[in-house]
């Protein structure tokens, strides 16, 4: 066959584009397979673009080929079973540290008098950059193409990470440039970015899974994964800066080979310079500490090399570090106040905040005034496990350690008793919500079986702090995104007597309220007339929202952006996922089975929805809702296809898809797939061997089909 770019003039029929499209996927999952995990491409770009681009042309068509896990849409190959080890050729060592100004001028000195340098003689040259708070990793390029990547490991021996390394775009397959090495291992770090961590555990969080506590655990958890296609799926990062083994240097100094790796094709830190002096490196490091803050990923420290490789040849290394670098690390973020008070702040889905009130201290270059205290059990001196984690309990009015860690938010860490005040009492945490005075409880977390650590107030819709948080969430940038109403304007609009906004049906009838001459908002502070109708339009445009943001939007609890596309695409309206999470409370019914069944929701998310749309200040409030906007389906396709909204039933031997592959297919074109042929029942699809459910079918008027049958129905 030729390879034609696009699908071709005479449309191939449901049957042929089935059969060309498995071969044309199988041909592609092996060309990922030989470019991500072997680098021994199998095809020329030209031609795994073109498979790729009529492999998405069939599936445009008949969109009813497009599996679970599309081909189409796949980053990287397949997981590994285990990782092997790999022997670093030259060991990779660490760094001595030093914390003081005095240190980094030993430091200097230990160099000059072991190379032997006259107190005349001046230097020698160092470069100095930032220590990157990432996770090593060891790349061995042969002939220019990357064969190898290993962690660190014990420094001897890492862990063989090459697929993985494989998808982080900014490490290159193949260096560029005229003069490619032999053999060259560069190292560096891999990172994460500030944002892309918080969407990283934003994910996890909506998937109920536990967050990552830092961005260097979560590089590292990234990182070290079986299933390359969750590393691809991370947007990992990586700074070269040191060399394993290297027989022909392309520079003779340090900062001249951290060049050159910039012209194979790698990222350097822009931070790094050249120093002559003590001074000029202390001056780099407050420069460098002076943008911690807004670098956008973590680091904690400066790392001083010397400049000459020959120097540094001479200077070796003592014990696992080398004689000629340090690291200056950055203090740890720490100061010492006073706990004013304990406020509790009561969140969106009704979880009690402690926030300490601090007499103002500066931590690291800022004012604190508030850090958070996590939950009760925090306060009292335990972790999420129950594990003594300080030797007392916080108390108001106690002298307390305050943490800042890169741009996270402060804590309190510790306590000085020997500051505490002979009457100090037990700070007592609230059993009702200090907003409502709704009772405030702990939840069993039904997979663990453990109390969760979080207090949540039971008040619901009722609270009007959990009712504003709400708001806040409904027309935020990832739910309904309403221009011109953000948490300001909520709060404003919540507690204003003429026009309040309690609860989200209330944001679209704000301008029939108003009247047409914008009577009551254009006079109030910081609205005019445009303004006014600016966002009037904006609220007006939100009337038909994506069904998946509507759903977001909810606020429910475990259903985030991910969890509410998955239930949009499923059941296509939101009457159809209202009515079966309702019917769903029989835990027998097919609903539930089906709920159950869909891939990637678990327990914890059917539980949330279930008990969200039992509620019944959560129905009314949907009813004046769904009264003023109608969200849309996610996708046409299964609007438009024949078998969307009929609940199929399949049967006995498939041969040209697996079971799976057939409800996922159904599922995508907007069936409801059930294990049971009843009278709701409209269409069975039988293979050879089908047995009972045939009969069943036949008493209840089924509608029967067979695989052939299938096909032709949902591809045309
Ligand atoms: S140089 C032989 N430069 O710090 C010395 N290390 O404590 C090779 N690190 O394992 C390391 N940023 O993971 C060097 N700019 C930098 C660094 C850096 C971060 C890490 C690295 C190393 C650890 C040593």
């Amino acid at each position: 066959m030729t390879e034609p770019e696009t699908v071709p003039p005479e449309k191939p029929t449901a049957r042929q584009a089935r059969a060309e499209h498995k071969a044309l996927a199988a041909e592609i999952a092996a060309a990922n397979d030989a470019y991500f995990r072997e680098d021994q491409p199998i095809l020329d770009d030209a031609t795994y673009d073109a498979k790729r681009r009529r492999l998405v042309a069939l599936e445009e068509v008949y969109p009813a080929l497009k599996g679970a896990e599309a081909v189409s849409e796949a980053v990287g190959a397949k997981p590994s079973s285990k990782f092997a080890k790999i022997r670093h050729r030259v060991p990779m060592l660490s760094l001595g540290n030093a914390f003081a100004d005095e240190e980094v001028a030993e430091f200097v000195q230990r160099v000059r008098s072991f190379l032997g340098m006259k107190p005349e003689v001046a230097g020698p040259a160092f470069t100095a950059e930032p220590k990157i708070d990432g996770l090593s990793l060891s790349l061995r390029y042969e002939k220019g193409a990357l064969v190898h990547a290993a962690t660190r490991g014990d420094g001897e021996e890492g862990e063989d990470v090459t697929p993985n390394a494989r998808t982080i775009s900014e490490i290159p397959h193949h260096l560029s440039g005229a003069e490619v090495p032999e053999i060259a291992e560069v190292r560096g770090e891999v990172y994460l970015g500030h944002a892309d961590f918080a969407g990283i555990n934003e994910r996890q969080r909506e998937k109920g899974l536990s967050e990552f506590a830092n961005p260097r655990n979560a590089a590292a958890g990234s990182l070290r994964q079986l299933d390359v296609s969750i590393t691809a799926a991370r947007p990992l990062r990586f700074f070269a800066y040191a060399w394993g083994e290297m027989p022909v240097l392309p520079a003779q100094t340090q900062s001249g080979v951290v060049e050159t790796f910039k012209r194979w094709g790698f990222l350097t830190n822009p931070l790094m310079a050249r120093c002559e002096s003590v001074d000029e490196l202390l001056a780099r490091y407050r420069l460098i500490e002076a943008q911690r803050a807004t670098l956008g990923y973590d680091i904690d420290g400066v790392v001083y090399k010397v400049d000459d490789l020959a120097l540094q040849a001479r200077l070796g290394f003592v014990s696992r570090a080398p004689r000629w670098a340090i690291a200056h690390k950055f203090p740890a973020e720490l100061a010492t106040t006073i706990l004013e008070n304990i406020e509790i702040q009561v969140g969106r889905t009704g979880a009690l905040s402690p926030v300490a009130r601090l007499k103002p201290v500066t931590v690291g270059g800022v004012v604190v005034t508030n850090a958070t205290l996590h939950n009760e059990d925090y306060i009292r001196g335990f972790d999420s496990k129950g594990e003594t984690i300080r030797e007392s309990d916080i108390r108001i009015g106690d002298t307390v350690t305050v943490k800042r860690a890169g741009d996270v938010i402060p804590r309190v860490e510790a306590v000085d008793l020997s500051k505490r005040a002979a009457d100090s009492q037990p700070y007592v945490f609230p059993t009702v919500c200090p907003i409502c005075h709704s009772d405030a409880v702990r939840e069993h977390n039904p997979r663990s079986g453990k109390e969760d650590a979080v207090r949540r107030c039971t008040g619901g819709l009722i609270c009007p702090a959990q009712a504003m948080e709400r708001l806040k969430h409904f027309v935020s940038r990832d739910a309904l995104d309403i221009d011109g109403l953000g948490d300001k304007q909520i709060e404003f609009f919540h507690a204003d007597p003429d026009l309040p906004v309690k609860e989200p049906a209330e944001i679209f009838t704000l301008a029939t309220r108003d009247g047409t001459n914008l009577k009551k908002l254009k006079d109030k502070e910081g609205f005019g007339t445009q303004s006014v109708a600016k966002l009037f339009a904006a609220i007006e445009d939100r009337r038909t929202p994506p069904l998946n943001r509507f759903i977001f939007g909810l606020g429910i609890r475990h259903i985030g952006e991910t969890n509410a596309r998955l239930l949009a695409r499923h059941y296509g309206s939101f009457e159809a996922l209202r009515s079966a999470v309702v019917a769903s409370a029989d835990a027998a019914s097919p609903e539930r089975q089906e709920l159950d069944a869909i891939d990637g929701v678990g327990p914890t998310v059917v539980e949330a929805l279930m008990q969200f749309f039992a509620e019944a200040h959560n129905e009314e409030m949907l009813e004046r809702l769904l009264a003023q906007v109608t969200p849309q389906p996610l996708e046409a396709v299964a609007s438009i296809s024949p078998v969307a909204g009929k609940i199929v039933v399949f049967t006995g031997a498939l041969e040209q898809m697996t079971r799976d592959e057939a409800k996922a297919m159904a599922e995508r074109l907007g069936a409801k797939v059930a294990g049971s042929v009843s009278s709701k029942t409209d269409l069975l699809v039988a293979g050879p061997g089908a047995g009972s459910k045939l009969k069943d079918a036949a008493k209840h008027g089924v509608q029967v089909i067979d695989e052939a049958g299938w096909f032709d129905l949902v591809g045309t």
